[in-house]
């Protein structure tokens, strides 16, 4: 299947490692050109950049800081001087919590300082992001977003103590997707890929092994997802070859 990315202009937030940097490395296999955002991990964006340029590709690497809207309008830009546009975006980049779920910590006793620095670039940042980027994106021939979203958005699913913040910032994804795909109809297609636990880097360092052995016991493809399996759902919705889908969301989460 040709999935129609040769040339295109795409932006991967949150490119630096994980789930964004395999969905960079896949859009520029398949000859796309590749603005991969960082916040603090420079050196990481470089070498993902150097990666595709070694395979003969075209990467870019920007600093874009979701708690910072002036940052999102910079890295735009730049896309913008450098390849006249955006094709395809790819709403990835996560401020995590600061703090492992703690089970025994109440929901009430969060500082506000502290729930409101995960809300306001999981959400704020997001919008800020969207208009950013759509006047580069308006008039292109098959204009695609992606957001990612969780599986922990979800109101009827496994649920974890101690995300209700982190989930409810994620499930205001699935409010802006809607009344974006309202306004861009067929013009540009907008559509939610829900990871669930996926083997990144942050996970292996942030979880027991003991956590993620009790989640693959509970997924009905006995592993976890990857980077990879994540990546590629995002680069089909984020394709021509999706002529026709837009307002869904496909969870990659093997079944749980
Ligand atoms: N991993 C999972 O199990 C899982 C499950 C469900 C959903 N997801 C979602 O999948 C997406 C990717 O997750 P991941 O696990 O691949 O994340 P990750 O490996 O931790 O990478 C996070 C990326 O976001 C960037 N970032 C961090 N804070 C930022 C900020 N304030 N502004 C802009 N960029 C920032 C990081 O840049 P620096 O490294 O340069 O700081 C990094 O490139 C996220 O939207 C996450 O919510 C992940």
């Amino acid at each position: 299947m040709d999935l129609g990315l040769l040339d295109k202009v795409v932006v991967v937030t949150g490119a630096s490692r994980g789930i964004g940097r395999a969905t960079a490395l896949a859009f520029a296999a398949e000859g796309a050109r590749v603005a991969l955002t960082y916040r603090a991990r420079r050196d990481a964006a470089e070498a993902a950049v150097a990666e595709i340029a070694a395979a003969g590709g075209h990467g870019l690497a920007l600093r874009m800081d979701l708690s910072d809207p002036d940052t999102i309008a910079e890295a735009v830009a730049a896309v913008r001087d450098r390849w006249g546009g955006i094709d395809g975006l790819v709403a990835n980049a996560v401020r995590w919590p600061d703090r492992l779920p703690d089970p025994d910590r109440h929901f009430e006793d969060v500082p506000v300082s502290e729930w409101t620095d995960l809300w306001r670039p999981n959400t704020e940042g997001m919008i800020a992001l969207m208009q950013a980027a759509l006047p580069a994106m308006r008039g292109r021939a098959d204009g695609r977003i992606v957001l990612v979203s969780s599986d922990v958005a979800r109101h009827r699913g496994p649920g974890h103590p101690g995300l209700g913040i982190y989930g409810a910032a994620k499930a205001s994804i699935s409010g802006l997707a809607n009344g974006l795909i309202a306004e861009l109809g067929g013009d540009i297609l907008v559509n939610i890929v829900a990871p669930g636990l996926t083997v990144t880097e942050h996970n292996l360092a942030a979880m027991p092994q003991s956590a993620r052995d009790a989640q693959i016991a509970r997924t009905p493809t006995g592993r976890l997802s990857t980077p990879d399996d994540v990546a590629r759902a995002i680069v089909f919705l984020c394709s021509a070859a999706n002529g026709n889908i837009t307002g869904d969301t496909v969870n990659v989460t093997g079944g749980i």
